[in-house]
């Protein structure tokens, strides 16, 4: 596998924080279709498995909150780009949304209609941060 430590710029040791936010947006995007397949199930087959889909949107809240940590600490040290931290902000703010549409989506009704079709957005944004952690990084030697 490539080595996907960057030098940062002014010649330090290798930062891992190129790969860390690769694996962490991993993780999210990842979980984010779990979310999806828990919903079919307690939808159709185990009401009870809404829990866990509850105790994973808490997980994703705070692996979208590490992406956005790593995008800007990255993004400092010249080793991803403003597009990386945007992309996660917006993450972190329609995983938010999600969580909030969820709860008030209990009911049937406007907030569990928008929940599903946010939650297809979130997929969608959080492999667009997967694909920018992946880009390889040539850091900008000011
Ligand atoms: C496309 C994917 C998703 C679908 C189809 C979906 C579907 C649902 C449905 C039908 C409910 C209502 C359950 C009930 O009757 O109480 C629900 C609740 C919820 N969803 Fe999702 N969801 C999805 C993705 C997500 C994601 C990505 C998150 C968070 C990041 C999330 C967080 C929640 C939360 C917090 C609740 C409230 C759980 C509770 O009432 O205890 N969902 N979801």
């Amino acid at each position: 596998m490539q080595d996907r430590r960057v030098q940062s710029s002014g010649g330090s040791a290798p930062s891992n924080l190129p790969i860390a936010l690769t694996i962490v947006s991993g993780i999210t995007a990842a979980l984010v279709l779990v979310q999806a397949m828990l919903a079919g199930r307690f939808l159709y087959i185990n009401p009870d498995l809404v829990d866990l889909h509850e105790i994973v949107a808490n997980v994703i809240f705070l692996t979208a909150l590490a992406q956005v940590v790593l995008a800007y600490l990255a993004m400092s040290r010249k080793l991803a780009t403003r597009a990386d931290l945007v992309v996660a902000a917006v993450l972190m703010v329609l995983v938010t949304a999600q969580i909030g549409l969820g709860y008030s989506g209990r009911e049937p009704g406007e907030a569990a209609a928008l929940h599903v079709a946010n939650g297809v957005l979130v997929f969608g944004v959080a492999i667009v941060a997967l694909m920018l952690s992946r880009a390889v990084r040539v850091p900008r030697v000011t």
